[in-house]
């Protein structure tokens, strides 16, 4: 095989390498950036060692064997016919158990502790999340809040999480912090997670659940404690209607609010929209700006094919008004 052939034929691998995403700390399970990824990453690092140390065992053997028992020049008779032996296959039993027990015990007590149910321990900040196609919803029950799209999350503090889904099966991960976790219509499933510095963490659904599966993304923005409750707090004041968005308001109240709520409770079909503005992404995979927020008023479907989010019937200008109002839902 030619040089390029070959490189050629690990094309796939190189490829495998260059698309993991090494290095981007916002969303690479092996740049950990909270304890419960980091000991998931620990032991993806254990698997990984053991079989390495296998791999390289039986091809140093093979090797050996291959070059040692090799025909020689000159030999006729056939080798002397070995069948069984007692100590060897004792050893290569008892190896095999020995390093699986190795990789079950830090395994097997990793994925107990991981999904505890720490919903009512003291100073644990609990979320119940919910999927839906193609958006999360956060609610935070201790704070009467309910938004979607970005989780906040104070930093160092540890996270109970309580999941389900409205719809089909999703999956929630967010790989620099957790492993991934199925969101299942009709039951709850828990885990926690914790960021240890501050930083918007992108999210991921994990299962394919139709057409906008790999543009159902969300953020987890780790914010320092005293942030965090400055959020909690401004959660609580509704957001000031001006003369100059009034009638931006009024578009919403006549078009949007059977979907879309804007305060604390009721999130009725679509996303809450309370804190729309200060949002990372609009509907996850646009970028923030008042260009994004039009396009994707003007034809959702065109941006996330599926989306329930229907084409509303608006002009121009009624467009505009609604985009100003929105930009004030702090
Ligand atoms: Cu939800 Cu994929």
């Amino acid at each position: 095989m030619n040089r390029w052939k070959l490189l050629w034929r690990l094309m796939p691998l190189l490829a495998v390498l260059a698309l993991a995403g090494c290095g981007d700390p916002s969303i690479s399970a092996i740049d950990p950036q909270g304890p419960v990824a980091s000991e998931q990453f620990f032991l993806m690092k254990l698997s990984l060692a053991v079989m390495i140390f296998v791999f390289a065992v039986v091809m140093i053997i093979y090797i050996y064997v291959l070059v040692r028992y090799r025909k020689k020049k000159g030999q006729d008779q056939i080798p002397k016919q070995v069948e069984g032996n007692h100590v060897l296959e004792i050893i290569w039993t008892v190896i095999p158990i020995l390093l699986l027990i190795v990789i079950a015990v830090p395994t097997i007590k990793y994925t107990f502790e991981h999904s505890k149910d720490l919903r009512e321990e003291e100073g644990v900040v609990h979320i119940k999340v919910t999927a839906h196609q193609f958006w999360w919803q956060f609610e935070y029950p201790d704070n009467n809040i309910n938004t979607a799209q970005d989780m906040y999350i104070p930093v160092g503090k540890r996270v109970a999480l309580e999941l389900t889904s409205s719809d089909v099966k999703h999956s929630f991960w967010v790989p620099a912090l957790a492993g991934k976790i199925d969101t299942n219509p009709g039951m709850s499933n828990i885990m926690h997670l914790q960021a240890d510095k501050p930083g918007i963490y992108r999210g991921k659904c994990a299962e394919l659940c139709g057409a906008s599966h790999s543009l159902m993304d969300f953020k987890v923005v780790a914010v320092s404690e005293a942030e965090y409750n400055q959020w909690v707090e401004g959660k609580k004041t509704p957001a000031k209607v001006t003369a100059d968005t009034a009638k931006g308001e009024q578009v919403f109240k006549d078009n949007c609010l059977s979907c879309h709520a804007v305060g604390g409770e009721g999130a009725g079909l679509g996303p809450n929209l309370n804190g729309f503005a200060n949002r990372t992404e609009v509907a996850g995979v646009l970028p923030h700006d008042a260009a994004s927020v039009k396009k994707w008023i003007q034809d959702p479907q065109a941006q996330k094919p599926g989306t329930k989010m229907p084409k509303v019937n608006l002009n121009e200008d009624q467009v505009d008004q609604l985009v100003k109002y929105l930009e004030t839902l702090k």
